[in-house]
This record gives structure tokens, C-alpha cells and sequence, in this order.
């Protein structure tokens, strides 16, 4: 079934956090699911999380899946974490930060572009990234492994970028309250009152924050990587290669892709280029079974090979 060259670096190089990313129906599910059953059999604790707001791994484990991590096999938990309780949780969070960072009348404002924001289809995605950047931090600790079965190719690489992208909003947050606080000390000085700076909940709650999506940046490139799944067409290798450029570039670490789908009895022409073109990462080769490969013993004979 097998017939790839094997991954590139064995398995004690592999990374605790493992994206599979990918075009749409490539088989990113089905490979996530199936290298976490692997990884959970070779007795690492195992949590995967699907990041797509269409979720399918509870159709691919053939298991009922929920917000919370559920228990699918031996040392293996999975998990669907409901977009829109997290938008609530986290429109919430940033209103509730805003509304104590900013001056008064400018939350108006503020509350409006939040509210529109909310129905934003970005949100899930980034209310998703902000859950994905809390379960990192429960690796290594409650998890040995972390496996994501992400959104299609454009999602992933937005999730990916998210800590940046909202650094500079918690920041200047941060900056805001610093201002207020200084405003606060001295006219307290003014009018004789302590000198002292007083411990501040807000400030300390939005430096945490800081440090949090400072760090899932810098884990994302140093304990994580990301593997592509793609199927051997020319459309699909197209937007494959550009999304390995686009992460590369960014400084994301690419492991082994994965060549799905290959028909037992003809090689398409565009395998050849897919073997070319991912020969630095290593890429694994999997066929096209006549079956879907959903449940446990399908997936752990897929994962065997992933
Ligand atoms: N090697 C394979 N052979 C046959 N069917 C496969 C294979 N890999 C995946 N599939 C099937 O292809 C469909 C899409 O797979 P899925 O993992 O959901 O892709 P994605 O998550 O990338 O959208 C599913 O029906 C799945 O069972
Ligand atoms: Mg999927």
C-alpha cells in the first residue's frame, strides 16, 4: 500500500505539535486521525483537535465527538471544539479587556466593529486559533501530542499567522492602560496620595496575554510543523507548492507531506512532480483504497504508514 520513500527524519525527531494542512478533501482528516492513533499506540498521550469549523474527525474516528476532549481509545483523546462558544468566550474576553484598557466615548465605537465581528467568518477561525493557543500550553504537561486536523490550505495559514496578527492590538491595549495608570499616579502624586505604582489586574491580565501569543508564535516555528497532505493532480500540487512557499517564507517548518490517494494501477504525472518537489521534506505514499478508511482499524493501518 505503502510505496513512498518513508519519512525524511525518524520518529524521535518529530515535533510535539503536528499540523496537517492541505487543499480541501485531500484526506487531511483521515491522515490526522490516523497518525494520532499511531502516535497514541506507541504510548505518547495524545490530543487531536480539529481546527475546521466543518468539523469530520468524529466521521472519521466513527466516534461521536464534542467541545470537549473525548476519550477514543488508549491514550488517545479527540476533539471538536464548537466555534461558536468560542466567538461568545472570546468576543467576550476582548470586549471585556477594551471596554477597561479605552477611554469611554471611544467604546461605542469599539462595540460596533466588535459586534460586526462576531458574525465575521474570521472570527471562527480566529476564536479557533485563540482555543488551539491554550491547548499549546498544555504541551508538553496534560499532552505529549498535539494533532491538528486544520481548515483548507488559506485557513491554516491565517491560523497560523494569528498570534501576530493580534500582538499589536494587545500591545497597544496594554500601551492605553500604561497611560491611564500614569494619568491615575500622578494626580495622586499631585494630591499627596501614595506614590506607589498600585498592582494593576487589567495590565497584568493583558501582559499575559501578550506573553501567551508571543510564545504560541515562537512554538508554532520551534515545536511545531506542519504536513501537507495533497493528492497526485496537477490543480491540487499547484496550490500545495504555493502554500510549502507561503509557509516556509513565514518560518514555519514543513515535515514529511503526505501523497494520498495514489492509484494502485497507473502513476499519474503529476506523482513524479510531487515526488520532485517534496524530496527535501520526504513524502509518504499512500493508495487509494477502495474504501473510505473510517474506524480505528482502518485509520491504524493508515497511521502505520503516516
Ligand atoms: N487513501 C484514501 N483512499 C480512499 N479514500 C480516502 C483516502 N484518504 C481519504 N479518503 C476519503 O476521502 C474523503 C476526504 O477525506 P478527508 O480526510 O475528509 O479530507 P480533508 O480533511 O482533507 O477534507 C473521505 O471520504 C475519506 O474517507
Ligand atoms: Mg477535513
Amino acid at each position: 500500500m505503502s510505496r513512498g520513500q518513508g519519512p525524511a527524519e525518524d520518529g524521535a525527531h518529530e515535533p510535539p505539535i503536528v499540523f496537517f494542512g492541505g487543499k480541501g478533501g485531500v484526506g487531511k482528516t483521515t491522515m490526522a486521525a490516523a497518525y494520532a492513533l499511531n502516535c497514541a499506540d506507541a504510548g505518547l498521550r495524545t490530543l487531536l483537535v480539529s481546527t475546521d469549523p466543518a468539523h469530520s474527525l468524529g466521521d472519521a474516528l466513527q466516534t461521536r465527538l464534542g467541545d470537549r476532549p473525548v476519550k477514543v481509545a488508549d491514550a488517545l483523546w479527540a476533539r471538536e471544539p464548537d466555534a461558536d462558544t468560542a466567538v461568545k468566550r472570546r468576543i467576550g474576553e476582548v470586549t471585556d479587556d477594551a471596554y477597561r484598557a479605552l477611554p469611554r466615548d471611544i467604546m461605542p465605537a469599539v462595540s460596533r466593529h466588535l459586534e460586526h465581528a462576531a458574525s465575521s467568518p474570521g472570527m471562527a477561525e480566529s476564536a479557533l486559533a485563540d482555543l488551539l493557543m491554550d491547548t499549546m500550553e498544555e504541551v508538553p504537561g496534560t499532552w505529549d501530542r498535539l494533532v491538528v486536523d486544520s481548515a483548507p490550505t488559506g485557513h491554516l495559514l491565517r491560523l497560523l499567522a494569528l498570534p501576530e496578527l493580534l500582538t499589536p492590538w494587545v500591545r497597544g491595549l496594554a500601551r492605553q492602560r500604561e497611560r491611564v495608570l500614569d494619568a491615575d499616579r500622578l494626580a495622586a502624586g499631585i494630591l499627596g496620595g501614595p506614590g506607589e505604582a498600585p498592582d494593576d489586574p487589567l495590565l497584568e491580565k493583558l501582559h499575559a496575554r501578550r506573553h501567551k501569543l508571543e510564545r504560541a508564535a515562537d512554538r508554532l516555528r520551534g515545536d511545531a510543523w506542519v504536513r501537507l497532505v495533497m493528492i497526485p493532480r496537477r490543480m491540487v500540487l499547484a496550490e500545495t507548492e504555493r502554500a510549502a512557499e507561503q509557509l516556509a517564507k513565514a518560518g514555519f517548518r514543513l515535515g514529511p507531506a503526505v501523497i494520498n490517494q495514489v492509484p494502485e494501477d497507473a502513476a499519474p504525472e503529476p506523482l513524479a512532480a510531487a515526488r520532485r518537489r517534496f524530496a527535501r521534506t520526504g513524502a509518504v505514499e499512500l493508495a487509494l483504497t477502495p474504501g473510505e478508511p473510517t474506524g480505528m482499524p482502518a485509520l491504524r493501518a493508515l497511521g502505520a504508514r503516516v
